[in-house]
């Protein structure tokens, strides 16, 4: 009988991990696991077979043991802008993917989506310390900004080609905040790319130009040819790249939805609802995560940063110092209009996009969009999901749709045949579900 090993204290450190061979990583890994052999049986796996997509996948990122799986789902008859898409979802939460494709046919029966790209303009910064004259500085403005576009020309060249590149640059004046700070703001138009690195580049070669051109400032007394370079990066706060999507009808039109409630003391409810996410954070901050529900499925599927455009989109949420919703109600003349109003970079080009197989096919299945109409797309799916969401508080409640996917992952857990699954179904429809209940009822049936 083989002997087994001791489980490894969690505390040691492993050293030199990153440079073992991928099989060494995780036979390493295993050893802090119960049963060693399952582990590295279960995360092989999921290893593809074929090695060089497998090798693709591990350069995505570091230390790779294994491929992570979600669910690719899709939502199709989505009409924006009277164009109809087959928009990807990749998400592991239930629910999501039939509440965005439910709340697309109903849209889509009373005009679609309406959507518009509000400006797609993105800002990095250099943020630096300078001990001179502020007068100084600001006379020698016009000097350091040619040296930066001529020192950046080489980087720019392709993108001014294809009506993009650096739109402004900008000195803020911080000293009054934390001593000698300054930064340089930058805009930039970084057409059909997500543009990290382009921006990142171009911040890096700001920061070294600065550096030099006032070392070469022979004027100045010395100390005042010291710049001092804390940091170059772009800003997820992007409130000019932003995308706007609505959806509106007559209040009749909204008949039926509840059986209590016609049309227009629906869009009351509903208002009431929305407006409540404006102004209370508690509940703005679960508003949003509906919101991102719909969003970050699509960023995933095309091989965009979902962390970049959540981080964007709550900053923006609280602009003006609260944190508040991201979509807004309002009813005039009978008509009901509800709008979803965010910043969402994106990209349609480079980095991941062409890289992961997946979010190239997700593209393809688009349309091969511009990032414009990416946002638009991606947007859609936000308001989808927030509207599909908030009708459910509204009427319903939302616990009723969640529950028959909870009956169904008990009855799974608890080895359930097909015939108990249908009795289940039928026994849960009026009652509350919870595992105990569940587990009670197929002792039962079984007995
Ligand atoms: C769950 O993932 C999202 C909701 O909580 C959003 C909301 O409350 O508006 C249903």
């Amino acid at each position: 009988m083989e002997e087994s090993t001791p489980l490894r204290k969690r505390d040691i450190i492993l050293k030199g991990f990153s440079k073992l061979l991928k099989e060494d990583k995780l036979k390493a890994v295993a050893e802090y696991i119960e049963n060693p052999s399952e582990f590295i049986n279960l995360l092989k796996s999921f290893w593809y077979q074929d090695k060089d997509k497998q090798k693709q996948f591990d350069e995505f990122s570091e230390n790779t043991i294994s491929n992570y799986h979600v669910p690719y789902g899709v939502s199709p008859n989505v009409i924006i802008n009277g164009k109809t898409y087959i928009v990807p979802m990749v998400i592991e939460e239930s629910s999501v993917v039939a509440a965005a494709s439910a709340a697309a046919k109903f849209w889509g029966e009373r005009g679609g989506f309406h959507a518009e790209v509000v400006d797609v303009k993105k800002v990095g910064q250099v943020h630096f310390c300078w001990k001179g004259d502020k007068k100084i500085l600001n006379d020698l403005l016009p000097e350091i900004k040619s040296e930066f576009l001529k020192n950046t020309s080489s980087i720019t060249e392709k993108m001014t080609k294809r009506g993009g590149g650096i739109i402004d640059i900008e000195l803020v004046d911080h000293t009054d905040k934390i001593d000698n700070y300054y930064q340089f703001l930058v805009t930039f138009n970084t057409c059909d790319s997500m543009g990290a690195n382009f921006i990142n580049s171009i911040l890096e070669t700001f920061g070294r130009t600065l550096q030099d051109f006032f070392l070469r400032q022979e004027k100045l007394e010395e100390k005042d040819r010291m710049v001092e370079i804390v940091m170059c990066i772009l800003s997820n706060y992007t409130p000019e790249c932003r995308v706007k999507v609505w959806v509106e009808c007559p209040t009749n039109q909204l008949d039926g939805i509840d059986e209590s409630l016609d049309g227009k003391a629906f869009a009351e409810k509903f208002k009431k609802a929305v407006d409540i996410a404006i102004i209370d954070p508690y509940r703005a901050a679960t508003h949003n995560k509906g919101i991102y529900n719909g969003i970050d499925a699509v960023v995933i599927a095309t091989g965009n940063d979902f962390r970049a455009t959540e981080a964007a989109g709550h900053s923006y949420a609280a602009r003006d110092g609260q944190y508040r919703s991201l979509s807004y109600a309002e009813i005039h003349d009978d008509i009901f209009r509800f709008t979803l109003d965010l910043p969402l970079a994106l990209g349609t080009v480079g980095g991941l996009t062409s890289l992961h197989p997946l979010a190239k096919k997700s593209l393809e299945l688009l349309g091969n969009p511009s990032a414009k109409e990416l946002m638009m797309i991606a947007a859609t799916m936000g308001l989808a999901n927030n509207y599909a969401a908030v009708k459910s508080l509204t009427t319903k409640g939302i616990q009723q749709g969640h529950m028959k996917m909870h009956l169904a992952n008990i009855l799974n857990q608890l080895g359930a045949s097909e015939e108990e699954k249908t009795q289940a179904t039928e026994y849960f429809k009026d009652k509350t579900v919870s595992y105990s209940e569940v587990e009670t009822f197929l002792k039962k049936t079984r007995s």
